[in-house]
């Protein structure tokens, strides 16, 4: 199935290839996302780090193009706006992007890269851009110094609607899913009047993200091998050290006392207790003991009532009140979300479950082709067609 199945990996990324004077890039899927999206470019340099170097390459050096000042990396660059795609128009207050980010894997992609060719020049190249891009989330993000960045947007997460979010919004578990998009806009609308200042911001909505931090983490340990490639060595001192601080900080305030890790919500940090696969993201990040690793497979990767659905893995465990099978983030199956806890699972040497995860998201592939997000229980299709994300199989290899 594989060499097939890259065939048509391939086939699709380049008929997704948007090719411009000022950029190259992969749109996620060309009639629902026909723009550039950050965390999306990643998985996509991650993909075509098997088969078109060059290309992923000239996709990174596309996305940093448009950093801002700050440092902030935008989520959104509409470098072409003609597709009509019925995309919904968002008042950003920028004129070629989005106004808010998305979860920092660069430094992941840009060192795959760097695995595949040892190409220093373009490491280099890209250095400054993801160092001002890492700071940001320290300068702009974590105004009190407490080692956990915040998002201001649901949206900056990648997981638009998920219930983590819901009650940040002040909204219930179950819920029309145009109310929910209504209240992302209505904070867009309140940042850009504040201006995008931290201060005035967390007012609105202010959440320590599991998967976001578990993200910053890995990728700030990556800014450490990176920094040491390229000899700087104060730098990666530094990189290791704000990894290792804010992976204590995420023990310390996020752990709850069975283990298990959760978002936080409100500058008291509030714990959201809502069970979506976000409990895993740890192990991508190197969190957890070896024991405390096995007791979240034990009792909620392998637990019928939560995770282990005929399709692995529902992105909100079954027993929640929000679980909906065919919801927007709200428990279908998400390749983007296999492949972290693919190479989380492998991290930690959970060799079977991991190879369930490749061996599910495969089925999933040859059952409802390049889709979005799959219902779990029945692996039916939804949302976005030819969409790229499903490529990540081709990266779920060590087993
Ligand atoms: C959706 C997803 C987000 C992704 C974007 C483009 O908004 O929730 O994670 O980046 O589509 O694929």
């Amino acid at each position: 199935m594989l060499s097939d199945f890259a065939a048509q990996v391939q086939e699709l990324m380049l008929a997704n290839r948007r090719v411009g004077e000022h950029y190259q890039f992969t749109v996620p899927s060309p009639n629902s996302y026909p723009y550039q999206w950050l965390w999306d470019s990643c998985f996509h340099a991650v993909i075509l780090s098997y088969f078109d170097l060059p290309a992923a390459k000239a996709e990174l050096r596309t996305l940093v193009s448009r950093q801002f000042p700050n440092g902030m990396i935008p989520h959104m660059i509409y470098w072409d706006r003609s597709p009509q795609s019925g995309f919904p128009h968002i008042a950003w207050g920028k004129r070629s992007t989005s106004s808010i980010t998305q979860p920092p894997m660069i430094a992941y992609a840009a060192w795959q890269l760097y695995q595949s060719d040892k190409d220093k020049t373009f490491l280099r190249e890209l250095y400054p851009h993801m160092r001002r891009f890492y700071a940001f989330f320290f300068n702009e993000r974590d105004p009190r110094g407490h080692r956990l960045v915040g998002i201001i947007n649901p949206d900056e997460s990648g997981e638009d609607n998920s219930p983590r979010f819901d009650m940040a919004l002040h909204l219930p578990s179950q819920h029309p899913s145009e109310v929910n998009f209504k209240k992302r806009l209505a904070l867009i609308e309140r940042n850009r009047v504040c201006g995008f200042s931290t201060q005035c911001m967390d007012n609105f909505y202010w959440v320590r993200d599991v998967s976001f931090n578990c993200i910053l983490t890995r990728n700030l340990r990556v800014m450490a091998d990176i920094a040491k490639v390229l000899g700087h060595h104060y730098d990666a001192v530094k990189y290791d050290q704000l990894a290792e601080e804010v992976a204590l900080a995420m023990r310390s305030v996020m752990m709850h006392p069975d283990g298990t890790m959760y978002s936080t919500y409100g500058l008291n940090y509030r714990r959201i207790e809502v069970m979506t696969w976000a409990i895993f993201m740890p192990l991508f990040a190197h969190l957890l003991t070896p024991d405390e690793a096995q007791s979240l497979v034990e009792q909620h990767f392998d637990n019928a009532n939560e995770f282990a659905t005929p399709y692995s893995l529902p992105t909100v465990a079954t027993n929640q009140p929000s679980f909906d099978p065919a919801g927007f983030w709200r428990g279908p199956v998400w390749i983007g979300a296999n492949w972290f806890i693919y190479h989380g699972l492998s991290d930690y040497g959970f060799d079977e479950q991991a190879a369930r995860i490749k061996y599910d998201s495969e089925r999933l592939i040859a059952q409802s082709g390049f889709r979005e997000y799959y219902n779990p229980t029945t692996g039916e299709g939804y949302g976005a067609q030819n969409f790229t994300w499903p490529g990540l199989v081709l990266d779920m290899n060590r087993s």
